[in-house]
């Protein structure tokens, strides 16, 4: 999509006034400025990435993986929480590739989505993630740069979260999606490999943290146990994530692969 389109859902991240295009740069009227990459994407961050913004390779293995057809358990439980009508501005905070926001745009023909990720690899694969998906980089610690009450869906897949922030930019009675990893989450691939493990209390503390500004509605578990996955799409599976960052070993050869993803529903409570 073009940036154009996402003009009315932006807002400078500075001084929180409205942006207008100027050739390959946006301004506010208080002088600050944002480059437009010839990638399509609209820098708003201005500054060094962080250390755990995604990198290249990490971008490449996760696109794969999602191209090998392994994570639509999780696609479609994060659809089963979409409205197929009404929900029109979509939000990805985290985005990466911007895979699992252009799946719920795609089956919601009057909707356009807005990417946003820290990293401009991630900026650069989301802006041609959906024709109808704009992509930024920005982080979501420094505030988000979107007009307040502007979508009616703010999702968050394995991504920061900043759950004051996704409040304010979400309608009143707009929805936000959270997909978190449980303690089993390629559970074998942990233990074999070594990876990094997860928190089992996590859940609890994210609904303790949501509860100051969100409604908790439902959490369902996405689960897939496949055999056989191809040693490359292993190597993937771990070069993704940030064992990336801790030099992970390479895959033996073809492994089972369990998935068990929490999506978790919130709506905003009354203001
Ligand atoms: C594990 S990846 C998940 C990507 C995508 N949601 C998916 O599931 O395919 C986490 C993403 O969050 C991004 N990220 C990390 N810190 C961030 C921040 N402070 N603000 C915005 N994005 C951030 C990373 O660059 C990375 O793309
Ligand atoms: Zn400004």
């Amino acid at each position: 999509m073009s940036l154009h389109a996402a003009h009315d859902l932006l807002r400078c991240p500075h001084c929180a006034a409205d942006l207008t295009a100027d050739g390959p740069r946006w301004r506010c009227p208080a002088g600050h400025s944002f480059d437009v990459a010839k990638q399509g994407y609209l820098n708003l961050a201005n500054g060094p990435e962080p250390a755990n913004a995604d990198t290249p390779a990490m971008l490449e293995a996760r696109a794969r993986v999602q191209a090998s057809g392994l994570f639509d358990v999780v696609s479609e439980a994060l659809d089963q929480q979409v409205p197929l009508t009404g929900a029109t501005t979509l939000l990805e905070a985290g985005a990466g590739t911007g895979h699992y926001l252009a799946g719920l745009v795609e089956g919601r023909p009057g909707a356009r989505g807005l990417a946003l990720d820290v990293s401009r690899a991630a900026a650069r694969r989301a802006s041609r993630a959906h024709h109808r998906v704009a992509s930024v980089v920005a982080d979501v610690w420094r505030g988000l740069p979107v007009r307040t009450a502007s979508l009616d869906v703010v999702l968050c897949v394995f991504a920061p979260r900043n759950l004051a922030e996704f409040a304010r930019v979400l309608r009143p009675d707009g929805t936000l999606l959270i997909a978190t990893p449980t303690a089993g989450h390629l559970a074998e691939l942990r233990e074999r490999y070594g990876l990094l493990g997860i928190d089992d209390d996590k859940h609890d503390r994210l609904l303790a943290a949501a509860s100051e500004y969100f409604a908790h509605e439902h959490t369902a578990v996405a689960k897939s146990l496949t055999s056989q996955v191809a040693a490359a799409v292993v190597d993937d599976l771990i070069g993704m994530g940030p064992n990336a960052f801790h030099n992970p070993p390479r895959a033996a050869g073809a492994e089972t692969v369990r998935l068990a993803v929490r999506v978790s529903r919130f709506t905003p409570l009354a203001a």
